[in-house]
């Protein structure tokens, strides 16, 4: 998980049923090292005390424009300076709108208006709320003015709905500032991804395909993207949601995979080929549905393009690196499928552990050896695996130069 330590941070919280999960934000931030300024609007204390965020932060909760007490009557302004960022979370459909055309007729929206670093914004609202034309366009500008989303998330809602505009979970927004706080490691540089399986038709309704979820591809995407590159994801088919900022074309089959690779690849730098492509098909797919007789049946299966190789052959190719799904021998097989392919970087793990999981552990050979990942969740793991990209990927551009 990723941490933000010594990260001076304003909690802005909104007054929806979400604000107790901003408890729980802040408690986490904490425990991440963050120091957490909260600051609550009116409607926010019809949900949670000051005292809650005052005990779990550990400074004083500020709630007014103009509070007697405090010693700076200034407050909208002081208490963003020397701060890394601020976070509304929740954010309301009607803290979005006030957001979206700079009112500052309160605290939080004041100090929004006055700030002078980054705002992200984690929405919480009915999913009619945040189907709403208003609110669309208002989250529209919001983009346009460069301030951060942080969700919303789809799911059960307080009302009782499903839909989207669930706030996302206290973790969730902490990973998203940690990274967007991050330095960046892959400045504007363009990143292709392949990821999940292929498909590969025997008749209109049946294939072979195998068990990849996709979820460590889209996860490389991911942390790509947060390091500041340009990402392209090539996706086989996935049920998984487009990570953001990242811009996804689709495949079924390994051929289709390869013709997508072949037009992205000459404006990529680094080609980082996650799927668990298929290496047959069948040769004669049927145009009908096979229909059952009773006999044997054999199906004839003819090679695909090996898509790795074909971009690490290229006359001047990206930076790559291969996955190695191997059932064992790992050290042996990884190496071999290295100087194979001819790529600098081979990413290995045990396939039978790997596939479909949550969580996962990776060997990597480069010309230097082996580094070992130990076993976290894969977007932790992605960000690893992409930070070592960014190093081997720094020195190869700098021996060329
Ligand atoms: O040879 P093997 O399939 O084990 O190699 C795995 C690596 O090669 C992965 O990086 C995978 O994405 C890539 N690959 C490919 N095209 C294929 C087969 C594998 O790009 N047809």
């Amino acid at each position: 998980m990723a941490d933000a330590p010594h990260r001076k941070i304003v909690l802005g919280v909104t007054g929806g049923i979400a604000a107790y999960k901003a408890a729980e934000l802040t408690r986490e931030l904490v425990r991440r090292g963050c120091d957490v300024q909260v600051v609550m609007t009116e409607a926010a204390r019809g949900f949670v005390t000051p005292e809650t965020f005052q005990a779990l932060s550990g400074n004083p909760v500020h709630t007014e424009m103009w509070a007697s007490r405090a010693p700076d009557t200034m407050a909208h302004i002081a208490l963003t300076r020397g701060r890394d960022a601020i976070v509304i979370a929740p954010a309301t459909a009607d803290f979005i709108a006030k957001l979206a055309h700079g009112f500052a007729d309160d605290l939080l929206s004041a100090l929004c208006v006055a700030r002078a670093c980054p705002l992200l914004v984690a929405p919480a609202m009915n999913r009619e709320m945040w189907a709403n034309p208003a609110t669309r366009r208002n989250v529209e500008q919001l983009a346009r003015d460069g301030v951060a989303m942080l969700g919303p998330a789809s799911g059960d809602q307080a009302c009782g709905e499903v839909g989207m505009g669930r706030m996302l979970e206290a973790a969730e927004i902490a990973d998203a500032l940690a990274a967007y706080l991050a330095p960046k490691l892959l400045p504007g540089v363009r990143v292709l991804v392949t990821a999940g399986p292929t498909f590969e038709a025997i008749d209109p309704v049946r294939g072979i395909t195998n068990r990849s979820s996709g979820k460590m591809g889209y996860a490389i995407a991911r942390a790509a993207a947060e390091a500041g590159a340009t990402v392209t994801l090539v996706s086989g088919p996935t049920g998984l949601a487009v990570p953001r900022g990242v811009r996804r074309t689709d495949a079924v089959s390994a051929r289709e995979m390869f013709e997508a690779v072949k037009r992205h690849v000459a404006q990529a730098d680094i080609f980082v080929a996650v799927a668990a492509v298929a290496d047959y098909r069948p040769a004669a797919p049927r145009a009908h549905k096979i229909k059952r007789d009773g006999r044997a049946l054999t199906v004839t299966l003819e090679p695909n393009p090996d898509i790795l190789a074909w971009v690490a052959r290229r006359p001047r190719p990206p930076f790559c690196v291969g996955f190695a799904a191997e059932s064992e021998d790992l050290a042996r097989n990884a190496e071999a499928k290295r100087r194979a392919k001819r790529v600098p970087l081979v990413a290995a793990n045990l396939a039978q552990d790997a596939i479909g999981a949550d969580e996962s552990e990776l060997v990597l050979f480069d010309d230097e050896g082996r580094h070992e990942l130990a076993r976290a969740p894969k977007d932790a793991l992605a960000r690893r695996l992409i930070a070592h990209v960014a190093r081997l990927y720094g020195r190869a551009g700098k021996r060329k130069s």
